[in-house]
């Protein structure tokens, strides 16, 4: 860029100074300086306007030999194009004038000549016949007689010796003039007084002065004037100039009687001079024609001379403004010039920047494609990547259930005590390996949670350094079974008091516990410390004595599926996790390594967490650990105890599951204390549910036909079925499915993989709550009295609500008896079809939800209010027996006595 705007100046300047502009130089050297000269340089200035190429130089010798030599030599130098030259003498400064003409300048001649041939063209008056002229006019006007005496011009100068010649010889042919003298002048006035002097000391009857130039005349008048003022003596010279000082106006003033115009023509000798540089013809000896001036015609020429004098005045004026305006237009020139060479240089670095955008903008959007083809790749790898790990967790899903139908069943003969030796320990390893196996799936699948951002705390209260220490315990088999030294660091001075979810802690630590296990060789040490940091947060730390871990692997530790280059086996998702479940806690976990040192985990987490404490964080924060590499298998007993246990009328369990498996497996764990009943899909199961009224339905939420939700939604809004509990048991853990499966009426929401004690717990929680149910509506009499307040309070305390359908029914169950109880032929048929259910319906609901069966209630309600009136009114004991429904009032008095202990007749009395 720089480089061509560089080129474009240079073109500029080089377009300003074409060889066309270059101009031709003169040399003019004269030999004197008087005005003479100065009319003829003026006539030259102005010859030179006619040529726009051309430039005249000056100088002047001012009548020095030398100094001419040495200015023509300059001029040489310089070197001019042509040189005019007026030399001074014939022979001093003929030799460089030879130079040079030698050197190839052309030489111009003008006035006085050389004694050398060398020159290129001569141009001037003729001296020889202008002395002669001026000879014969004196000898005239003397009328043939008188005393002449001649003033001459500078000795050695061609016009003088020519002049001399011209006169001398002109006055031979006249006899009776006599030429006194020829006295030496060097051209000046002051030489022409001081030759007259010395003529006057000679002789003082002097006619005539004849002087060699005006000036030389006029000197020797001065001379005679001041001498001899009464002496009338006639003075004749040569040069006719005009103006105040010139010979024209001495003759028009009676001063001088004549003079010889000697001509300058400066312009002409500028023509000769340009024909000779351009080439043109010229002639090589140019005379130049003159006049003489008298008292009669000086007028004449005066005005001529001023006419001209104005003219060329005029032209010089003109020629002036013509160079002003030349000036000015070259000013312009540049002025545009300079205009044209910012546009083109405005309008190439507008070139060049578009040229330079439109380069960009292609970078650009190359650059920009380049994105868009990473960003799409990217799209399509995380696109890959979710489809992975979806699949993954997916697959992670799918495992769930047939571990727990491994693992309980493992675990349950892993703890028989009838079974020992090599069968024992197999059984053991086979448990420890399912629980590794089920732990890491519930990593998976935890961490994927966190990662959608589904993952929330279940919080409780409680002592982190409690926890601690009961987690470490758990690793205390293990530790020693690898020969590893585990130290627990508590303060007991330190309050451990946190809010926090206590199972995700529980795995935090038991990850890092399993890390600190794998990379710590026999022999070494791991240490767990507790405290409390500066700011008032807690802390705990897990350090090793193992391998180390690289500097430059450790940022990536809780990167996802990380492993170190000196990984010995694991995914590399327990470290992510213990992150992500840290970071759910608001806290930070940290790494410090040193290679062969060992390798310390801290976790910071502060000391409350927002949000309200889970109601059944309590009972999963008493869960045993779930599954660390060494764990002890986990006992069942108190379960499998319950499990065995026979009782008396058992209640009806519902397992609905698509899984053959699962639905055995649920059997096996609940059909010892319940009796249990089968069906493969939802339609089935709520067939199923309205026949047989079930006591509880354990239920699967993914399933053909008909999945859970739905089925427990048709369940709860049909008045025969309303009132069972119901169990989703599913393998879906994300919470707003939890929300979904308890919006559609569900009371307990059990995730698989599931243990046979949570099962159990649960089941035997939700029938118990159902018995609370039961005693509640047992205390509200059905046959008469509404439900209190107290009761509601004391229903609620329980735990349990019932649900608006269930109130209706019993109301609805209330009213009927109330209304109907006079009719000896009310039965359970006639209850059921005014209330809309059959009789198998109208008994399991009522039973299930009172306790008793509706002939029972019904009964009751009739003792009640026979009661009432046995108390309130006159009436006999058989009209009340009779009144209330009683065919025979003998029955009627025994089921008095065995509903309240006394005779009809006794109540009467008290
Ligand atoms: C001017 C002049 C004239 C004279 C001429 C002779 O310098 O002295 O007066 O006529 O030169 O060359």
């Amino acid at each position: 860029m720089k480089n061509i705007t560089y080129l474009l100046l240079l073109l500029l300047t080089a377009a300003a100074c074409t060889p066309a502009d270059r101009k031709l130089v003169i040399g003019v050297s004269q030999c004197s300086e008087d005005i003479w000269r100065e009319k003829q340089n003026r006539e030259l200035k102005t010859g030179q306007y006619l040529y726009d190429n051309v430039k005249l130089r000056f100088a002047s010798a001012r009548d020095n030999d030398q100094k001419q030599v040495e200015q023509i030599n300059r001029f040489i130098d310089e070197p001019v194009d042509l040189l005019i030259v007026s030399p001074n003498q014939v022979n001093t400064i003929s030799t460089v004038i030879d130079k040079a003409y030698a050197r190839g300048i052309p030489v111009i001649l003008f006035d006085r000549k050389t004694d050398s041939k060398n020159y290129t063209a001569f141009m001037g008056a003729d001296n020889f016949e202008i002395g002669k002229t001026m000879g014969t006019l004196i000898a005239n006007t003397l009328n043939g007689r008188g005393k002449v005496v001649e003033i001459m011009g500078l000795k050695g100068s061609s016009p003088a010796i020519e002049r001399h010649r011209g006169f001398a010889e002109a006055l031979q042919r006249y006899p009776g003039i006599t030429l006194i003298t020829s006295e030496q002048g060097d051209w000046t006035e002051q030489s022409g007084e001081q030759a007259m002097r010395k003529v006057l000391d000679e002789a003082s009857d002097v006619d005539v002065v004849f002087g060699q130039n005006d000036r030389l005349a006029m000197g020797a008048r001065r001379t005679v004037q001041a001498e001899l003022p009464d002496r009338a003596v006639r003075y004749f010279g040569v040069d006719g100039l005009p103006g105040k000082d010139g010979g024209i106006v001495a003759v028009k003033n009676g001063l001088m009687t004549a003079t010889y115009i000697y001509p300058t023509h400066g312009t002409e000798l500028m023509q000769l001079a340009m024909n000779i540089l351009e080439r043109k013809p010229y002639r090589r000896e140019n005379r130049l024609q003159s006049a003489i001036v008298t008292k009669n015609n000086a007028d004449v020429l005066l005005m001529q001379y001023t006419e001209l004098e104005k003219q060329s005045r005029n032209i010089d004026l003109l020629h002036r403004q013509v160079d002003t305006y030349f000036d000015r237009l070259n000013s312009q020139k540049t002025t545009i010039a300079m205009a044209v060479a910012l546009i083109l240089i405005l309008i190439f670095s507008a070139i060049m920047l578009y040229r330079t955008t439109l380069m960009k903008s292609r970078l650009n959007d190359e650059l920009l494609h380049r994105n868009d083809e990473l960003q799409r790749l990217s799209h399509e790898i995380e696109e890959m990547t979710q489809a992975q790990l979806t699949f993954f967790t997916n697959v992670s899903h799918e495992l769930r259930t047939p571990l727990t139908l491994i693992a309980d069943p493992v675990q349950r003969l892993a703890a028989d005590a009838t079974i020992t030796g090599e069968r024992h320990e197999l059984l053991s390893l086979a448990s420890r390996n399912v629980g590794v196996l089920m732990q890491l799936v519930n990593d998976i699948l935890d961490f994927r949670k966190v990662q959608n951002g589904k993952m929330s705390l279940r919080l409780s209260h409680f002592s982190l350094s409690e926890a601690i220490t009961a987690w470490t315990r758990d690793f205390t088999a293990a530790a020693a079974r690898h020969d590893i030294t585990l130290t627990l660091h508590t303060d007991p001075e330190t309050d451990y008091s946190i809010t926090a979810d206590r199972d995700k802690l529980m795995r935090v630590f038991g990850n890092l516990m399993s890390n600190a296990l794998k990379y710590t060789p026999a022999g070494g040490k791991i240490d767990v410390t507790t405290g409390r940091t500066d700011d008032g947060q807690l802390r705990f730390s897990v350090s090793d004595t193992g391998m180390g871990i690289d500097a430059d692997e450790l940022p990536k530790v809780f990167e996802r599926f990380f492993q170190t280059r000196h990984s010995t086996g694991g995914t590399g998702i327990g470290l992510a996790l213990v992150k992500a479940f840290t970071e759910l806690h608001h806290g930070q976990v940290t790494v410090q390594s040193e290679k062969g040192q060992g390798t310390a985990f801290t976790v910071t987490l502060p000391v409350t967490q927002q949000g309200a404490l889970a109601e059944d964080a309590a009972e999963a924060a008493s869960a045993p650990f779930t599954a660390p590499a060494e764990a002890e298998p986990t006992t069942l007993t108190a379960a499998f105890a319950a499990l065995n246990d026979e009782t008396e009328g058992k209640e009806t369990v519902l397992v609905i599951d698509d899984n053959a498996d699962v639905r055995a497996y649920v059997r096996s764990v609940l059909g010892g204390k319940y009796t249990v009943t089968e069906a493969d899909n939802g339609r089935a199961g709520l067939e199923t549910a309205r026949r047989e009224v079930p006591d509880l339905v354990v239920c699967d939420v993914m399933m053909p036909v008909m999945d859970g939700l739905e089925f427990t939604n048709e369940l709860k809004n049909d008045t025969a079925t309303s009132h069972i509990p119901v169990v989703l048991l599913t393998a879906r853990t994300l919470d707003d499915q939890r929300i979904e499966g308890y919006q559609q009426g569900a009371d307990a929401y059990i995730t698989k993989p599931f243990t046979a004690k949570v099962l159990m717990a649960r089941v035997e929680n939700l029938l118990r709550t159902r018995q609370n149910l039961r005693r509640l509506y047992a205390s509200q009499s059905v046959a008469s009295t509404p439900q209190t307040p107290a009761d509601a309070a004391s229903a609620a305390a329980d735990g349990f609500v019932a649900n608006s359908r269930d109130q209706a029914f019993i109301a609805r169950l209330r009213q009927v008896i109330q209304q109907n109880m006079t009719d000896s032929d009310l039965n359970v048929e006639k209850i059921g079809s005014e209330i809309g259910l059959g009789r198998v319906q109208l008994y399991r609901k009522v039973k299930a939800l009172t306790g008793s069966s509706p002939v029972e209630l019904l009964r009751t309600a009739r003792l009640q209010r026979a009661r009432t009136l046995i108390l309130t009114t006159d009436k006999t004991i058989s009209e009340i027996a009779y009144e209330v429904g009683f065919t025979a009032p003998s029955y009627f008095a025994k089921c008095f006595k065995d509903e309240f202990g006394m005779a009809p007749g006794e109540v009467r009395q008290e």
